[in-house]
C-alpha cells in the first residue's frame, strides 16, 4: 500500500505553455508506477493550464493555483471556476501562503474561493501554515485553529477537500519541519477538519519518504522540487513506496 494518497507540484510563477506541455509529457511515463498508487497533480500558472492539459497525460491531474469566488465580473486578473472547468482543470489550490502574504488573501477570501470551487465541482487543496514568528511565540496551534476553523465553518461538505499544511518558514528555505512538527500540526488540522492533509515546505526526494511515513501526513505539496521531472518523480515514488 502507498504511504501517501496525493503528491502535488506547485509550479508557482514558473513554466510557460511550451515548457508545460513538454514537462507533463515527460512526467507521465516517469510517474507511471507511482500514479497507480496515488494521485499525481501539477499546478501550472494560469496561462499554462491548457498546454499542460493538452499533453494528454491520463495519470497527471492538472490543478490551478487559485480561483475567484464570483461567477464573472469586474475582477481584473482573476479567473472563475467555470473558466477552469471549461478548460478541463480538475482542481485548484486556494490560500497559498504567498497569496496570503504578498497579495492580501485572508481566511475569509480563502474560504470563499474554496466554497465556489467546490460548488463548481473542482477539487480543492486549501493551504494553511504559521509564520516563523508565530511558531517562535508558541502560536502555531492557535494560528492553525483560526485558519482551518475558517475553512471548516464555510465548508458544506468535506468531499473533494484537502488541506496542505505549509509552515511559512519552511517554504523555499531548505528548512524542513521535523517529522514530529509535521505530525503534530497535521493532527491539529485533522482534529478540526477530518480531510486528507498534505505537508509542504522544502519537500525533496531525500526527505519525502520520512515525512510521508508519518501517520497524519497523507501527501505532499512540492514547490522547488516539482520543477524538475526527475526530482518530482522521485518524490512521487517515495509516496508510493510502502513503509
Ligand atoms: P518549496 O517546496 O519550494 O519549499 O515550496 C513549497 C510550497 O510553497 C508549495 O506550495
Amino acid at each position: 500500500m502507498a504511504i501517501a494518497s496525493l503528491i502535488a507540484g506547485n509550479w508557482k510563477m514558473f513554466k510557460g505553455p511550451a515548457e508545460a506541455t513538454s514537462f507533463v509529457s515527460a512526467l507521465s511515463p516517469a510517474v507511471a508506477a507511482a500514479a497507480n498508487e496515488l494521485d499525481v497533480v501539477v499546478c501550472p500558472p494560469p496561462v499554462s493550464l491548457g498546454a499542460a492539459l493538452q499533453a494528454g497525460a491520463a495519470n497527471v491531474q492538472v490543478f490551478a493555483q487559485n480561483v475567484h469566488w464570483a461567477e464573472a465580473g469586474a475582477f481584473t486578473g482573476e479567473v472563475s471556476v467555470s473558466m477552469l472547468v471549461e478548460l478541463g482543470v480538475a482542481g485548484t489550490l486556494v490560500g497559498h501562503s504567498e497569496r496570503r502574504q504578498l497579495f492580501g488573501e485572508t481566511d475569509e477570501t480563502t474560504a470563499a474561493r474554496m466554497v465556489a470551487a467546490r460548488a463548481g465541482g473542482l477539487q480543492v487543496i486549501a493551504c494553511v501554515g504559521e509564520l516563523e514568528a508565530e511558531r517562535e511565540a508558541g502560536e502555531t496551534e492557535a494560528v492553525l485553529e483560526r485558519q482551518v476553523g475558517a475553512l471548516a465553518d464555510a465548508a458544506d461538505d468535506l468531499d473533494g477537500l484537502v488541506v496542505a499544511y505549509e509552515p511559512v518558514w519552511a517554504i523555499g528555505t531548505g528548512r524542513v519541519a521535523t517529522v514530529e512538527q509535521a505530525q503534530e500540526a497535521h493532527a491539529v488540522v485533522r482534529r478540526i477538519l477530518p480531510v486528507p492533509v498534505l505537508y509542504g515546505g522544502s519537500v525533496k526526494p531525500d526527505n519525502a519518504h520520512e515525512l510521508l511515513g508519518m501517520p497524519d501526513v497523507d501527501g505532499a505539496l512540492v514547490g522547488g522540487a516539482s520543477l524538475d521531472v526527475a526530482s518530482f518523480a522521485a518524490v512521487c515514488a517515495a509516496g508510493a513506496r510502502s513503509s
